[in-house]
């Protein structure tokens, strides 16, 4: 039996909060951490299939143009060169990639080849002596040389802004610059590929399987339920792994070319070449004030860039629109088709960048009203969208910023400049955290056995988040099991096609499916009972209605299982819905060298049910951490002749490491999401990096007077 839910209207019932087990939001450790610390969770590269062969890309060493032809390479057993690789190579989830012609070399580093050979070593000795030829062409590199298109549906224009801001007491009209920046997850991409017949198994890092699945079957030119992907694990994704790579069809070329099962395994500076980056943005905030601090103007320009013929243009002002209040309002974005690599999803596409900019404008508008920046915030925030006039499913950012100001000691903060230790110069600095919220269709499909033991399969996936445990403590929860009774199977296609793993959507859709199939379960034990399933209660293997007791193995005797199917519907277009929060920083600066360090950092979230409390904390703790990196320390620099990502690994990258991380504090605010299903839970993954950076950056200016505008913001920019 599938039960089906359309969301079409909310659900305010909050019955997982009167169900008895008391598991579900529990700080539970994750359930596959023990196999992951003690390597027996096998990663997609870490698999090995008899008689395999190793396959080793080889990349464009021009920006633009086209391969003419591509010489032997003696050692290997094969070279393939192949459009369907290019077609898809780098590519969010949303893009077919750039409309590459079957030698057409868009940017430096593309893959352009497969060599295949016995061992990883002759693959890569082989490929570095191949021969190619090409036929250059010219390339622009630079987004500020080329005239932008303006996607019609991404304007947006209210009033009158220009007279807006000639009418305001106090106005701001700066202009920020972002690096280019990267997922940088700690697993690189890599893909198994084995062909037995026509079927197809590729294991790989993947975020989506469901759309993995179909875009791969597309790019190979087979029928879907040809093939079957595996991503048991997955050392993270951060957008990286949304969509297919090149490995994983060159994989699958070159395997059923050899009749071998064949392996290909990005090295690290292949990852920054590869996988898509996020765009460098140029924004232009203006804003505009009463001399009361009450906003009458916002203006979001927005430049950025990403391969010709792509789709994908990162959703800077996404939350620009609805966060603050003012009459007039305009958005501009632009995009500039460029030969860098491809601009794709990455860590909160969008907000992570566009809202730390826009705090930091707000920081500045404050500063120049002369208004306490947690005061000209709460001032300015609207009752119900602006511009729609829907309401909010829930906004708590008013709340996130009075309790983040009590929780963090807000009223210590000194003028800029005052507090002084040393050589060291102390700031505080805040910004709001908000999110697109968004709901996926998923499936899942939950059986309980006569021995009380249940078993979820979805082909949802598990990137670091800790999905094996949520979905675990939900069956718990509403199967009355202890949580060791369920057994919890991910990332197989041959499973129920899920939500994946992306957009922060991941948890409460895969959720909501695995609500539903338990809730048809329960069905058919309050059948069984001769009761309304309202009236049942199952705890410890136990099922009890009135007077009623009886254990679940004597209730039934052969397996029972249920489907569970969410999909999205009208409520997601009848209110505003995003995640809230605030966000906090102490950072020192050093007066002599410039050097800015966080001292400490509190994020303040609320994102309906917490489904448990340590992986939500922990994703929470990311982000804050990607924030810091915002700020301080991460871009991936193009080399201004060809494009070319010049810091392409962990070292030249700097992704804050444990010295850069002071303590960061992590708060929940209570709340229930009545518009997103049952489970009345919303996306968090990706809340606690948007406006993280900005916390940090206006903690430098109240520590020492600067505003550093082209981040990051490094010793140079300060000093
Ligand atoms: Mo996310 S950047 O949608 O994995």
């Amino acid at each position: 039996m599938t039960r089906h839910l359309k969301v079409d209207k909310p659900d305010h019932d909050n019955r997982l909060d009167h169900m008895v087990q008391g598991v579900l939001g529990q700080p539970l450790n994750r359930l596959e951490g023990p196999l992951k610390v003690t390597g027996r969770a096998a990663y997609a590269a870490e698999v090995r299939p008899d008689k395999i062969a190793y396959g080793v890309l080889v990349q464009a060493s021009i920006p633009a143009g086209r391969v003419l032809d591509i010489g032997d390479a003696p050692g290997a057993l094969a070279v393939i060169h192949d459009p369907r690789m290019i077609r898809y190579a780098s590519q969010g989830m949303d893009q077919k990639g750039p409309k590459a012609g079957p030698d057409q070399v868009e940017y430096m580093g593309q893959a352009i080849a497969l060599v295949v050979a016995d061992s990883f070593e002759a693959a890569t000795n082989a490929a570095q002596n191949l021969s190619v030829r090409y036929s250059a062409e010219t390339a622009v590199v630079d987004p500020n040389a080329v005239k932008p298109e303006l996607p019609p549906k991404k304007q947006s224009n209210t009033g009158d802004l220009a007279q807006a801001m000639r009418d305001a007491a106090v106005s701001v009209d700066a202009v920020w610059h972002t690096p280019s920046q990267m997922a940088a997850a700690m697993e690189p991409h890599a893909a198994v590929a084995e062909w037995d017949g026509d079927h197809l198994t590729i294991r790989a890092g993947l975020q989506m399987l469901s759309s993995n699945r179909a875009q791969m079957a597309d790019a190979l030119g087979i029928k879907p339920d040809k093939l079957r992907l595996l991503a048991p694990y997955v050392g993270g994704g951060f957008g990286s792994k949304l969509g297919i790579n090149a490995e994983a069809v060159a994989a699958a070329i070159a395997a059923k070319q050899l009749g071998r099962p064949v392996k290909v395994a990005m090295t690290r500076q292949q990852v920054f070449d590869l996988a898509h980056r996020r765009s460098e943005t140029r924004q232009r905030v203006r804003l505009a004030c009463d001399a009361d601090g009450r906003m009458t103007g916002i203006g979001h320009d927005v430049l950025v860039s990403n391969l010709p013929g792509t789709q994908f243009s990162e959703p800077v002002t996404q939350a620009t629109p609805f966060t603050y209040e003012a009459a007039h309002r305009q958005i501009v974005h632009a995009v500039a088709h460029i030969h860098r690599g491809c601009a794709g999803s990455v860590r909160a596409p969008g907000e992570a960048v566009g809202v730390t900019v826009f705090e930091c404008a707000m920081d500045e508008l404050a500063e120049a009203a002369g208004i306490d920046p947690v005061e000209l915030r709460l001032r300015n925030i609207p009752d119900a969208e602006p511009v729609s006039g829907r309401p909010y499913s829930s906004n708590k950012l008013a709340e996130a910023l009075r309790v983040g100001a009590e929780r963090f000691g807000w009223s210590e903060r000194r003028p800029t400049g005052q507090q002084v230790q040393g050589e060291w110069m102390i700031g505080m600095g805040v910004a709001a955290a908000v999110r697109v919220n968004m709901l996926i269709e998923s499936r899942a499909k939950v059986t309980l056995h006569p021995d009380c033991r249940a078993i979820v399969e979805t082909d949802m996936t598990d990137i670091g988040t800790g999905t094996y445990t949520i979905l675990g403590q939900l069956a718990a929860e509403m199967l009355g099991l202890p949580t060791d009774r369920v057994e919890v199977r991910l990332g197989d296609t041959d499973f129920p096609p899920a939500a994946g793993s992306g957009g922060s959507f991941g948890a409460a859709s895969s959720g909501n499916s695995v609500y539903l199939a338990c809730e048809d379960i329960r069905r058919q034990i309050a059948a069984k009972m001769g009761c309304d399933e309202t009236d049942l209660s199952l705890h410890d293997g136990v099922a009890r209605a009135g007077n009623v007791a009886k254990s679940l193995s004597d209730l039934i005797d052969s397996p029972i299982g249920a489907e569970g199917h969410l999909q999205p519907g009208k409520t997601e277009k009848s209110v505003r819905q995003a995640t809230w929060g605030s966000h906090w920083a102490e950072v020192a600066v050093n007066r002599w060298t410039g050097e800015a360090r966080v001292r400490r950092m509190l994020g303040v979230f609320a994102c309906g049910r917490v489904l448990n409390e340590k992986t939500a904390r922990s994703q929470c703790l990311g982000g804050m951490t990607f924030g810091i990196g915002i700020a301080l320390t991460e871009a991936m620099e193009h080399d201004p002749r060809d494009g070319h990502a010049v810091s392409r690994d962990l070292a030249e990258y700097h992704i804050p490491c444990h010295a850069d991380v002071p303590p960061l504090e992590v708060h929940f605010l209570p709340e229930r999401d009545a518009y997103v299903g049952p489970l009345q839970a919303k996306g968090l993954g990706e809340l606690g990096i948007c406006g993280a950076g900005a916390a940090v950056l206006n903690a430098i200016h109240n520590a020492c007077g600067v505003r550093v505008r082209d981040l990051p913001a490094t010793p140079d920019k300060i000093i």
